[in-house]
C-alpha cells in the first residue's frame, strides 16, 4: 500500500506539469479518407488543415462545428500547418475515430545506478469530453530491469502495468513483446487521460546498463507497433520523445447520452437515412452511420445520399443496372436470363427456346456427322468384306478349277462368260419371287433379263459344300463344250455368291413333262412333232455320246428335262449329274444318280455308268411320249406303276394300243407306231448291251419322220420345220467333225423340206 501510494504522489508530481503540454510535432501519417462524402464539412467551412481533411462534427471556426470539443483549429505558424483540437495534433481523422502522437516516457540511468533522465508523459483527453483511447490501443514498455504503471487519476481505479526484464541482449528476442526486453498491457475501456512513468525494478539498470542504460514507455496502437529487440533500446527517436510510426487511436461519439435519450430530447445529431448507433467506446454517446447504400454526412443536412451503385466500377452487375434508393437492381437484356451479377448466374440467353435449338442442332449435326462417318465406314468395309467374299466363294466354288479345266479344254471359252454377282442381281430384280421359272432338287430358277435386254434363265444352286464344286464345275466345263441346237446354251455363270449361278439361255415354253402331262391338252402335241422332238432329243443325246471329244452321258434324261422353246424346239437341260466318260472307256464307276421312273435297272444295280443308261432313260421318255402316261403312276396297278414294264408287258400281251394315246394312234401309221414301239422295247431292255446306242435310236427316229406325211399336218407346223432345219444345216459346220446323225440325216431333212408340198 505504501508502495503505491508514494508511485501516486510520484506520478503526480511528474506528469501533471505535461499535461495539455505536448506540442511536438510528428510527421503526419497518411490521411485516410473518411467517408465517401461528397460533403466532409459544413457548407462554406475550412475541411482542410495540411495534410489533414477535417470531417463534421469536427470544423474550423464558429459554428463549423458540432460543439467546442469538435472545435478544431489548424495551427498555421509551423510546416506543415498542424491540425489541432486543443492543444492536442491531430495526425488524421476516419469515421470514428481521429489518431494523435504518442508521447513516450523514458528513464535513464547511469552505470552506477544513479537515475539521470526520467521524463513521464501524459496526454489528457479531458474527462467531460467525448473521446476516450481506443481499445486498439497498448500501453508499451521497452527496457531490461522495468516495471511500469500507467493510470488515470482523475478517473480513480484504472491502473495497468507490464515488467520487462533481460539480463543478455542475447535474451531479447527480435519482433516479440511478451515480457523480455518488451512488455505490452491493454487499456480499461474509456480511458481518457493516461499518464506514465516507469522504475527500475531491480538494480537501476546497473547489471545492464552497458546496452539498456534507458527504459521508454508509451501508448500506441498495437497494429502499427512491431518491437525491433536489442536495436530499439538505442533508438534516437526515443530521445526525442515519439515513435512516430504508433500513433495514439482515439475514439469519438457525439451526444451525451444513448439514441433513445437524444431522440426524445429532441437534440439526435443523425440526419436522413442514417441511424443511430449506440457508443461502444465506454463513453456516453452515439454515433451516426449511413444506411445501407448511401454515403455522406450524417451528421449534416440534408442526410446521408443514396450511393449510384451502378458508377461503381467495382459494381458486380453485369447486365442492366438500375439504381434505387440505398441499393440497385440488376437485370439482363430482353432475351437473356439471370441474376446479371458477375459472382452470380450472370445474364445467360434465354433457356427456354433458344439454348434447345441450338442444343438439338448441335446434338443433331455431330449425330449426324457421326451417322455418315460410320455408314460410311460401314459401307467402306462391307464393300471390301465383299469383295474379299466373294473372291474366295470363286475360290470355293471352284473360279479355280473351272478357269483351270477352260485352260486345258479345247472348248469355245470366250461364249462362257463370267458374270458378276451384281449383275445377275439386278437381272433378276434380286431374284424375286416373281422371278422363279422353277424348282427343283438342283436349286431354283430364275428369270433374268440382263442390261442388254437378252432373257436368260439363271439357275440358282442349292447351298453346296465344297464336294459338290465338282458336280457343278462339271455342268459348267460339259456345256461350255458342248454346242448343240438342241442342248441348252450356256451363257455363263456366277462364281462370286456363295452359291454358283449358271445362266442359260432362256426357253420359254416349259418341259415337255408339263406339255405330255398338262391338264390342257396340247394342239401342237402331234405324232409328228412327238416324233421330231424325240428325234431332236436323240439327236442331242447322240451328239453327247459321240460327237464331243469326251462323251458326255446325260445320266438325268427325262421328260422333265426337256424344255421347248417358242417354236417347240427340244433343248435338253441340267447337266448337273452329267459325266464326262474318257474316250478310252466305256463305263466309269459312279454313284448312282437318276429319276425313279427313268432310271436303267442294271446300273442302279452295278453302279456301273455307260451310255446306255441314257439309253434306258430316253426309252421310258419315249414310251411316256407314245402313251402321255407318266413313268410312275400311283394311279396305276402295282404291277403296271412303272411305265416300262408297263409298255413292255402291254407289248408282249398284244394290247400296246391300249395304252399308246389316242392321238398317238390316231396320227401315227401303223408302222410307225410299231417301229418306235420296238424301239421303245429295245431301249428298255434290262441288258444294256441288248440296247441300240443312241446314235442308232437318233438315226431310227429320223427315218421314221419322213413317213409323217399326213395331209392334216399343219402348215404352221411345218414352217416352223423348215425354220428348224434351216438352222440346223447353219449350224452344222459347228460339229463338222463329230458324227452328227444330223450330218447324215440333214440332207434327208432337206430334201423333205424341199419336197414338201405347201398347202
Ligand atoms: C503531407 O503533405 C506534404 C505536403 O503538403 C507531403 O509532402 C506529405 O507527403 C504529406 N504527408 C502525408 C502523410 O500525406
Ligand atoms: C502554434 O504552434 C506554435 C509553435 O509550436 C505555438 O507556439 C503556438 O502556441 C501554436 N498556436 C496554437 C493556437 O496552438
Ligand atoms: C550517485 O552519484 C552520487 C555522486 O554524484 C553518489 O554520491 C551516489 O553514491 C551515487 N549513487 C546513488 C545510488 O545515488
Ligand atoms: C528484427 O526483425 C526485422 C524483421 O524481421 C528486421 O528487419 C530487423 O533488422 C531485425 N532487427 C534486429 C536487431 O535483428
Ligand atoms: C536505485 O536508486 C534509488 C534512488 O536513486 C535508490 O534508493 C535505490 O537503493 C537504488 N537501488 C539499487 C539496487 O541500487
Ligand atoms: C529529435 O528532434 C530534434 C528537433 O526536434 C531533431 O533535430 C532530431 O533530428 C530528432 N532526432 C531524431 C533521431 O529524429
Ligand atoms: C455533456 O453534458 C455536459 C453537462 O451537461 C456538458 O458539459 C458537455 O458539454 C456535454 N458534452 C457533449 C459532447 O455534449
Ligand atoms: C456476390 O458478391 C456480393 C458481395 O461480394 C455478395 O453480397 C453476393 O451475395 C454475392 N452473390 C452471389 C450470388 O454470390
Amino acid at each position: 500500500m505504501n508502495f503505491t501510494t508514494n508511485i501516486q504522489l510520484f506520478l503526480f508530481f511528474f506528469v501533471l506539469p505535461f499535461i495539455h503540454s505536448s506540442s511536438q510535432s510528428t510527421a503526419p501519417g497518411d490521411v485516410i479518407t473518411l467517408t465517401k462524402a461528397a460533403t466532409i464539412g459544413k457548407p462554406g467551412c475550412q475541411t482542410r488543415c495540411g495534410n489533414v481533411t477535417i470531417p463534421y462534427p469536427f470544423g474550423i471556426g464558429p459554428g463549423c462545428f458540432l460543439s467546442e470539443w469538435y472545435e478544431t483549429t489548424c495551427n498555421t505558424s509551423v510546416n506543415p500547418p498542424r491540425t489541432q483540437i486543443a492543444t492536442l495534433p491531430i495526425l488524421e481523422f476516419t469515421d470514428y475515430t481521429f489518431r494523435v502522437p504518442n508521447k513516450v516516457a523514458s528513464q535513464c540511468y547511469n552505470p552506477l545506478g544513479n537515475l539521470t533522465e526520467d521524463i513521464p508523459t501524459s496526454v489528457n483527453l479531458a474527462l467531460t469530453s467525448p473521446f476516450s483511447f481506443s481499445m486498439k490501443n497498448r500501453f508499451f514498455l521497452i527496457g531490461c530491469d522495468d516495471v511500469s504503471f500507467t493510470a488515470n487519476p482523475l478517473q480513480g481505479d484504472y491502473t495497468s502495468g507490464c515488467i520487462a526484464l533481460c539480463s543478455t541482449p542475447e535474451d531479447v528476442e527480435n519482433g516479440s513483446c511478451s515480457g523480455v526486453g518488451c512488455c505490452q498491457t491493454a487499456i480499461p475501456k474509456g480511458f481518457k487521460f493516461y499518464y506514465v512513468s516507469s522504475f527500475s525494478l531491480l538494480f537501476n539498470h546497473t547489471s545492464v546498463s552497458s546496452f539498456n542504460p534507458c527504459t521508454y514507455s508509451f501508448l500506441g496502437e498495437q497494429e502499427r507497433f512491431t518491437f525491433n529487440g536489442v536495436s530499439d533500446f538505442m533508438d534516437p527517436n526515443f530521445r526525442n520523445r515519439t515513435r512516430a510510426s504508433v500513433p495514439i487511436l482515439v475514439d469519438w461519439v457525439v451526444g451525451n447520452s444513448s439514441c433513445s435519450e437524444a431522440r426524445s430530447a429532441g437534440v439526435l445529431a443523425c440526419q436522413a437515412n442514417s441511424e443511430c448507433v449506440e457508443s461502444d467506446t465506454g463513453v456516453p454517446g452515439y454515433r451516426c452511420i449511413c444506411n445501407d447504400g448511401y454515403q455522406g454526412q450524417p451528421y449534416l443536412e440534408p442526410g446521408c445520399q443514396d450511393i449510384n451503385e451502378c458508377d461503381d466500377p467495382d459494381n458486380l452487375c453485369d447486365g442492366i443496372c438500375t439504381n434505387t434508393p440505398g441499393s440497385y437492381t440488376c437485370s439482363c437484356k430482353d432475351g437473356y436470363v439471370g441474376d446479371g451479377l458477375k459472382n452470380g448466374s450472370g445474364c445467360v440467353k434465354k433457356s427456354s427456346e433458344f439454348p434447345v435449338i441450338k442444343f438439338s442442332l448441335g446434338m443433331g449435326f455431330g449425330f449426324l456427322a457421326i451417322l455418315v462417318g460410320i455408314t460410311w465406314l460401314y459401307f467402306v468395309f462391307k464393300k471390301r468384306n465383299l469383295v474379299k467374299l466373294r473372291q474366295k466363294l470363286f475360290q470355293k466354288n471352284g473360279g479355280l478349277l473351272l478357269k483351270q479345266r477352260i485352260m486345258t479344254t479345247t472348248g469355245n471359252v470366250d461364249s462362257t462368260k463370267v458374270f458378276t454377282a451384281q449383275e445377275l442381281e439386278k437381272a433378276t430384280n434380286n431374284y424375286a419371287e416373281d422371278r422363279i421359272l422353277g424348282r427343283g432338287g438342283y436349286g431354283v430358277v430364275y428369270k433374268g433379263v440382263l442390261t442388254d435386254q437378252r432373257v436368260v434363265a439363271i439357275k440358282k444352286s442349292r447351298v453346296m459344300d465344297e464336294t459338290q464344286i465338282d458336280t457343278f464345275i462339271n455342268e459348267v466345263i460339259i456345256l461350255t463344250r458342248v454346242h448343240h441346237r438342241n442342248v441348252v446354251k450356256l451363257l455363263g455363270c456366277c462364281l462370286e455368291t456363295d452359291v454358283p449361278l449358271l445362266v442359260y439361255e432362256y426357253v420359254s415354253n416349259g418341259t415337255l413333262f408339263h406339255h405330255i402331262h398338262g391338264k390342257t391338252t396340247m394342239p401342237w402335241l402331234t405324232w409328228e412333232n412327238r416324233l421330231r422332238v424325240a428325234a431332236e432329243a436323240a439327236g442331242a443325246l447322240s451328239y453327247l455320246h459321240s460327237a464331243t471329244s469326251t462323251p458326255v452321258i446325260h445320266r438325268d434324261v427325262k421328260s422333265a428335262n426337256i424344255l421347248l422353246d417358242d417354236n417347240y424346239t427340244t433343248k435338253i437341260a441340267d447337266f448337273g449329274a452329267s459325266r464326262l466318260v474318257p474316250l478310252d472307256q466305256t463305263q466309269v464307276s459312279t454313284l448312282v444318280q437318276g429319276t425313279r421312273g427313268y432310271l436303267d435297272p442294271e446300273y442302279f444295280q452295278s453302279g456301273l455308268l455307260t451310255g446306255k443308261s441314257d439309253v434306258y432313260s430316253f426309252g421310258v421318255m419315249l414310251a411316256e411320249l407314245l402313251t402321255g402316261e407318266k413313268p410312275l403312276s400311283m394311279e396305276r396297278t402295282e404291277e403296271e406303276r412303272n411305265l416300262s414294264t408297263y409298255f413292255v408287258m402291254s407289248m408282249k400281251e398284244n394290247r400296246l394300243f391300249q395304252i399308246l394315246e389316242p392321238r398317238v394312234v390316231r396320227e401315227g401309221t401303223l408302222e410307225q407306231l410299231q417301229k418306235v414301239s420296238e424301239l421303245v422295247k429295245r431301249c428298255l431292255n434290262l441288258e444294256g448291251d441288248e440296247r441300240p446306242t443312241m446314235k442308232e435310236v437318233a438315226i431310227e427316229l429320223e427315218g421314221l419322220r419322213k413317213f409323217t406325211q399326213h395331209p392334216w399336218a399343219s402348215q404352221h407346223v411345218d414352217e416352223e420345220n423348215a425354220n428348224l432345219l434351216n438352222m440346223e444345216t447353219e449350224e452344222t459346220d459347228l460339229y463338222a467333225e463329230s458324227i452328227n446323225p444330223y450330218s447324215s440325216i440333214g440332207g434327208i431333212s432337206s430334201a423333205f423340206r424341199i419336197d414338201k408340198p405347201v398347202v
